[in-house]
Parts: C-alpha cells; structure tokens; sequence
C-alpha cells in the first residue's frame, strides 16, 4: 500500500467539493496536468535538439519570440482543444482570441488564459521557467459566439488559476479557490505526485525580488521602499521568471516587485495571464497582491487581454508594510 497521491486522483477525489460539479472543469484540470508533462518533456530536452534561440518574430506585447515558447503554445492550445472542455483561450503569443469549434454534443463553458512559457529569456542558460495558466467560466448563453469580451473578466472571477514551475525537479501548484496544492512530477512514474498539502505563505519572509538595475527608472517611494528592504538586510533573490521568483516567496516569504519604470509606466506583466492566477494563487495561500497605485490586483477592472499592471505580490504582512511605507512616505513628501 502506498501513500502516493497523484495529481488525477486529487483533482477527481475534489470534484466533491463544488456543488452541482459535472466534472468538466475536473477533466479541464487533467487536460492541462497532460500538457504540463509534455511541455516539462520538451524542456528538459531544449539542450539536446534544436528548439533554442529565438524564433525571430514578436509576440503580441511586441517582444521577441523563443522557439520553445512557440512549442509550449502549441502544445497547450492542442491539449485544450482537444479536451473538449474548453471553449476558447488567450495565450500571450496569440495577440487575438482563440476560438475553439463546438464539439458535437459538449457545451464547454470554460475559458482558458495562459502564459505558456514565462521567462523565457532564461531558456537558452539553462535556468528555471514555468508556465501559468487561469481558468474563467464564460458569462454569456454558451450558444452564442465567444467574443474578447467574455474573456475581460476581473481575477476575482478566476474559477482556477495554476502554474508549473520547470526548476530543479517540475512542480505544478493550482488553486480551485479552495486552498493551495503543489505536485512534483516524479519521471520515473511520470505522474505529478501530492507534495505540497495546503500550502499557506508565511507572513512574512527574509527575501525581496525585484529588478534593481530598473531602480533609477522607479517612481521615488518605490525607491526608498527597496533602500529600506536593503536597510532590513532582506535577501535579494531575481531569476528573471515571475513564476520561479514567486515560488520561492510562496514557500520561504517574502515579497516580489515589478513596479513600474519609465519605460512600462503601467507595469510590465500581464494583467489577465500572469497577475491575476499569480495574484489568485497568492490569495489563497494567505497572502496579498496589489498593484502600483495600491488597488487589490483581483478587483481590477480588465479593458484589454494584453493589458499590462505593476505588482507587489507575497507575505501578507510584507505587502502591508509596504502599503504603509509608501503611503507615508507619499504624504511626507505632498506636505
Ligand atoms: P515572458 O517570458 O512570459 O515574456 O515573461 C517575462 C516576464 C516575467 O516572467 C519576468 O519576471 C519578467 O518578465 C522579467 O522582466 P525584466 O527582464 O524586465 O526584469
Ligand atoms: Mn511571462
Ligand atoms: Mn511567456
């Protein structure tokens, strides 16, 4: 008798847990468990064949496109489609909506917004990346055609929000709203295995993240709050994925920065595929996720699916600090 719960068997024994369930977000849930394993296969083999660099076109927010990026897309979009349980996605390498047919017999009602590989200027040196994922539920009659509107739905209305983190083993952590779960994908079985119970952030951490070479180009109490997180003696911890730099502060404490900079005056991340399931996930694990102008990051309105929001994301008692620190220092500064 083992003790080894896979990721298919929590997600089946948790369908329990929502009211009315008829499974399809459960079968959504396993689709996207599928595609994390074969984009984990892809990555752990980009040193070996001839899917590093870059692909030579832009995304959609007009960066530059690795290949393996456009592999992870692929990839997920299949798997989704496929599923059946997912009506449409938006992918940060699609600059449009993707529309998926009805499937004979299926009223998918799911909605699916993703970040297939994020930090991906990592991939070439070998370090961590991941992959982000959020699930909505679409509001309008599933007979009529999806539209960009259906996906501009705040991240308090996120129904499940994950991400896989591709490090020195392959986690994959998600959140139904009832809690946080993490699996650790054990290739010798190829399963996600239960290895993260429950996980709840501490309340505080001895870490900051925060790309300080932007420091001149933030706002001056942005400033003052990173002098005194070095003041403190935190930590600095940068990997250049949000996804790997929120996992430490997930598990260790902390808090992450990507304010904004002369350059991104709104903030640099995507607001509706990497803040909000960020920001969801966070959330309920006991912690807090604000943006630059101190709003709630899962109350803010969505007006566009590329949009792009500042955070402060991690310990509780680290963001509020540093709500404090900022609004005192703001009014010092006005009188
Ligand atoms: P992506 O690779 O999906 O475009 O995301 C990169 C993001 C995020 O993951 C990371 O934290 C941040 O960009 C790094 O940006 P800087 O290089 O500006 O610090
Ligand atoms: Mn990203
Ligand atoms: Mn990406």
């Amino acid at each position: 008798m083992n003790n080894i719960v896979t990721l298919d068997e929590f997600i089946i024994k948790r369908q329990k847990d929502f009211q009315y369930s008829s499974g399809e977000l459960t079968g959504l849930l396993r689709d996207i468990g599928v595609a994390a394993k074969i984009v984990n296969r892809e990555v752990n083999r980009a040193g070996l064949v001839n899917i590093l660099g870059e692909f030579g076109s832009e995304n959609a927010s007009g960066e530059k496109v690795q290949k393996l990026d456009v592999y992870a897309n692929e990839k997920m979009i299949e798997c989704l489609q496929n599923s059946g349980e997912c009506c449409g996605i938006v992918s940060e390498e699609n600059e449009n909506i993707i529309v998926f047919p009805k499937m004979e017999g299926k009223d998918s009602k799911y909605m699916v917004v993703l970040d297939p590989l994020d930090g991906s200027s990592n991939i070439d040196v070998n370090v961590s990346v991941g992959t982000i994922f959020g699930i909505y539920r679409r509001k309008t009659k599933y007979d009529t055609p999806l539209t960009v509107e259906d996906f501009l739905q705040k991240g308090s209305d996120l129904v499940a929000a994950g991400y896989v983190s591709f490090g020195t083993s392959t986690i994959l952590v998600y959140t139904t709203g009832k809690g946080v779960n993490g699996f650790t994908l054990d290739p010798s079985i190829g399963e996600f295995c239960l290895s993260h119970r429950d996980i709840m952030i501490p309340d505080k951490g001895n870490y900051y993240s925060v790309n300080q070479g932007y420091y001149l180009k933030f706002d001056v109490e942005m400033r003052r709050y990173i002098d005194h997180c070095s003041d403190l003696n935190l930590r600095l911890r940068y990997i250049g994925s949000m996804v790997s730099d929120i996992h430490r502060i997930l598990f260790q404490g902390g808090i992450y920065l990507y304010p904004k900079t002369r350059k991104y005056i709104n903030g640099k991340l995507r607001l509706l595929y990497e803040c909000n399931p960020m920001s969801f996930i966070v959330e309920q694990a006991g912690g807090k996720a604000i943006d630059g102008n101190l709003e709630r990051i899962l109350d803010k309105e969505v007006t566009s699916i590329h949009e792009r929001s500042s955070i402060i994301i991690g310990s509780p008692l680290m963001v509020d600090e540093m709500v404090e620190f900022v609004s005192r220092y703001t009014n010092d500064f006005m009188s």
